[in-house]
């Protein structure tokens, strides 16, 4: 038996390894959580060295469950947490410290004083980004100015940066491969997303010098091969693709004004506007959605920090639910009557906003208000969120596409209850696949497609398949004075009165 993939799928909170059959099938899955580590407030690491273990454990999990050997894998895909970014000694694979997660707000102050110089529209200019802490650009300054004598060894060649591609394939590859993809640079403030290269005055104005970074290829292209004494035999690293593109992908959504949202940790809506670098008047990100064979087809991009980390807290933090599924239960159970609305902004809040120093807020408490209600507005907060990004995406592109429906993926969209709500709360159908796992199977498209055991692009989107539609049911009076009512909690929240 030859010709399974491998994704490799290293998130915020969890690294899974999914296999995948010549039919696109999923025939095993490894995961394994791994520790969040919060060392200030605001500030979210990850030890670079306990996301490789798991990396290597939960392959080894999934390729022991499927009854298959490394030989048996054609190609490998990685996907990954976006932004969150490494340093490294070249010579032992040491990182010089631990990861910076892409939540962290670290950064706010430096951002604060790149944006008062007016520095802001170049890097959008050039990145399709804004000056917030969420990318990496400024944690690798962070990183070089704060760990000792990193900026010396920088210069010096004797470290490497990356986001956690990077990382992965440079310890899966035994050190041999130094390399990301161009969905994965498009998030760093430090790559021309017109020119595709690294941006040299962005370099400068940060102060990274450009041998620490990368090299860029297309999303499918060859990222080298994992050492032998990892799993017993060479597996090429055919496919690389950051999270929410790659879920872009395992949607399908590969025309021009198709939009797709993943409920993961955050919440990201990508909408895919092929060749064309649309510049968003409504504090969007344009980035890069996919490269392949040397084209770059673009995206314009909303993203919010908490959408499950929302349920993580009501399990973990109120401890009102043992479990995420059951936030859908309870949420059903809440009084009608009351308007109880949650602003997420546990780091900040994302697109349209982007408010680095606004932190949650809940509001419309009575004496009759309990767990249910909480947990309402917290699934709610989810649907407003989606909808305020929604909203941006149709001012900028306002004509330019029919309009589509949106596909949803991740974690919380299992829950019928949060997804009807989204439908109400947007006016508009909810298309949930029967294939969930978007991420891993985007990503293991680019390395299947490229090892030639899956189809090509036209053939792979017609395999997407439709679960269930939501369509809305909420009287628009109802959905109009809920709305108002969250615009003024997010607007009382804002940092900036
Ligand atoms: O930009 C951050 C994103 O890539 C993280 O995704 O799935 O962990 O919420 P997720």
């Amino acid at each position: 038996m030859t010709g399974y993939i491998l994704a490799i799928d290293q998130g915020t909170t969890s690294s899974r390894a999914i296999i995948f059959d010549r039919q696109m099938k999923i025939v095993a899955i490894g995961q394994k959580e791994f520790t969040q580590h919060y060392p200030a407030s605001g500030w979210v690491e990850h030890d670079p060295e306990e996301i490789w273990k798991s990396v290597v454990s939960t392959i080894r999990a999934a390729l022991r469950k499927a009854k298959l050997s490394a030989s048996d894998i054609a190609a490998i895909g990685i996907t990954n947490q976006r932004e969150t970014v490494v340093i490294w000694e070249k010579d032992t694979g040491k990182p010089i410290h631990n990861a910076i997660v892409w939540q962290d707000r670290r950064t706010a102050p430096l951002c604060a004083r790149l944006k008062k110089e007016g520095l802001e529209p170049k890097f959008t200019r050039k990145t399709g980004l804004l000056l917030d802490p969420y990318f990496s650009g400024t944690k690798f300054a962070w990183l070089l100015d704060h760990v000792k004598g990193a900026r010396r060894r920088a210069e010096k060649g004797e470290l490497l940066a990356g986001t956690i591609d990077t990382f992965l394939i440079w310890r899966l590859t035994g050190g041999k491969a130094h390399v990301t993809d161009a969905t994965n640079a498009s998030r760093t403030l430090l790559y021309n997303i017109e020119k595709n290269a690294w941006d040299a005055e962005l370099l400068k104005i940060l102060d990274v010098p450009e041998a620490l970074l990368p090299e860029v290829k297309d999303c499918a292209a060859d990222f080298g091969v994992t050492e032998k004494r990892l799993f017993g035999t060479e597996i090429p690293i055919l496919g690389v693709a950051g999270d929410q593109q790659a879920a872009t992908i395992g949607q399908a959504c590969f025309e021009p004004g198709m939009v797709k949202s993943t409920y993961g940790t955050g919440c990201f809506a990508v909408l895919n506007t092929g060749g064309k670098l649309v510049r968003s008047r409504n504090r969007l990100l344009s980035t890069i959605a996919y490269r392949l064979d040397g084209k770059t087809t673009y995206a314009l991009e909303g993203s919010i920090f908490v959408a499950g980390a929302a349920v993580q807290w009501l399990r973990d933090g109120l401890r009102i639910i043992s479990k995420a599924a059951e936030s859908g239960t309870l949420a059903a159970s809440a009084d009608d009557s009351q308007q109880v609305y949650l602003v997420p902004a546990f780091v900040g809040l994302g697109a349209p906003h982007w408010d680095a120093e606004a932190r949650g807020a809940i509001y419309g408490l009575t004496r009759n208000s309990g767990p249910a209600e909480f947990a309402r507005a917290a699934l709610e907060s989810v649907a407003y969120q989606t909808y305020d990004l929604l909203v941006a995406m149709e001012k900028d592109c306002r004509g330019a596409f029919e309009s589509t429906v949106l596909r949803v993926d991740g974690g919380m969209v299992a829950s019928d209850w949060t997804m009807q709500c989204l439908a109400d709360i947007l006016n508009a159908p909810i298309d949930r696949p029967t294939i969930l796992e978007t991420t891993a199977l985007g990503a293991a498209w680019l390395a299947g497609s490229r090892a030639g055991v899956w189809p090509g692009q036209a053939e792979f989107a017609k395999a997407w398949a439709l679960e269930r539609r939501f369509e809305p049911q909420m009287d628009a009076r109802l959905r109009k004075a809920r709305l108002a009512g969250w615009a003024d909690a997010v607007r009382r929240t804002l940092s900036r009165q």
